[in-house]
């Protein structure tokens, strides 16, 4: 079977997707298979003759919010991760946010404002953080600490998008969950270098600025609070109706109460991204990872 290894995208995670992509590509090489790299530039594509699987790795925009799934199921070859209609209400943390709530999946309170005829402010007040509904790798993120920020953060985020969910803040642990075939994998604990985990201490080799984040997986919880966060993050998962694998990003507060953020349905794919370190914790090494998320696939 021929495998397409779709990268890139026209989307402002282009540069990860392209480490992701590359990453997966070397290891289903280094497994024997028929892998082919497929730089996508943009919503029109060519697929090699003879692709039989695509494996998806294009973040965000058009790769990760469904519309590269629903063109692949119109044509009729399978491909990696969840379904176009799951994709596109996870990519959406407006819509997503719905699901979990419907769910009972614990998530931090949230408001959508309305910013077409200019910034406005939420009812409620700092800190919160202003998310665009539909970016990834913290894009047009903003945490705003105090009340005399709100304005400024909420008119910089707004040109991303119009629409803007507030999200209460959560201070405590920024932890991460990759779910595979319904099962929760070891918990991350992810520790910026100054508290923010934005797209610099992300992903510091693509400014070649910060010393990067910190990671600790398994992460060092009680029993009891590791499982109530892996719960969350299956619950997550299901509510949004995904399939093979996602990556649920989870806050915990300082009484250790999960709240769910948001599940990542193309989560990152080099080989120090936090997947790939769960999973290895599991004892799963990346060429592993890779096969089973192809096998699942095509299921
Ligand atoms: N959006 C990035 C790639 C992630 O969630 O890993
Ligand atoms: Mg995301």
């Amino acid at each position: 079977i021929k495998i397409a290894v779709l990268m890139g995208g026209p989307g402002s995670e282009r540069q990860v997707s392209l480490a992701s992509g590359n990453a997966v590509l070397k290891a289903l090489l280094s497994l024997g298979l028929d892998a082919v790299p497929v730089d996508v530039t943009s919503t029109s594509f060519d697929l090699p003759p003879g692709t039989g699987l695509c494996f998806n790795l294009i973040h965000g925009t058009f790769g990760e919010d469904g519309q590269l799934q629903e063109i692949l199921e119109e044509k009729g070859i399978p491909y990696t991760g969840a379904r176009s209609k799951s994709s596109r209400i996870a990519f959406d943390k407006n819509l997503a946010k719905q699901a979990f709530l419907k769910a009972g999946v614990p998530t931090p309170k949230s408001e959508i404002i309305d910013c077409t005829n200019g910034p406005t402010l939420p009812s409620f007040s700092a800190p919160f953080v202003v998310k665009p509904p539909r970016e990834g790798s913290s894009v047009g993120i903003e945490i705003v600490k105090n009340q005399d920020e709100a304005l400024d953060a909420i008119t910089k985020a707004s040109q991303h998008s119009k629409d803007l969910l507030i999200e209460e803040f959560i201070s405590g642990a920024e932890l991460t969950v990759p779910v595979i075939d319904g099962k929760a994998y070891p918990v991350i604990h992810i520790i910026p270098p100054e508290g923010v985990y934005d797209m610099a201490t992300k992903y510091p080799w693509l400014s070649g600025k910060t010393t990067g984040s910190q990671y600790i997986c398994p992460a060092d919880l009680d029993l009891e609070t590791t499982l109530a966060v892996q719960a969350a993050a299956v619950a997550a998962h299901q509510s949004l109706e995904l399939e093979v694998y996602s990556r649920v990003d989870v806050m915990l507060d300082a009484d250790n109460r999960p709240y769910v953020l948001e599940a990542n349905t193309i989560p990152g794919m080099t080989e120090t991204s936090l997947l790939p370190k769960s999973a290895a914790a599991a004892g799963l090494d990346f060429p592993a990872l890779c096969q089973k998320i192809a096998e699942l696939s095509l299921q």
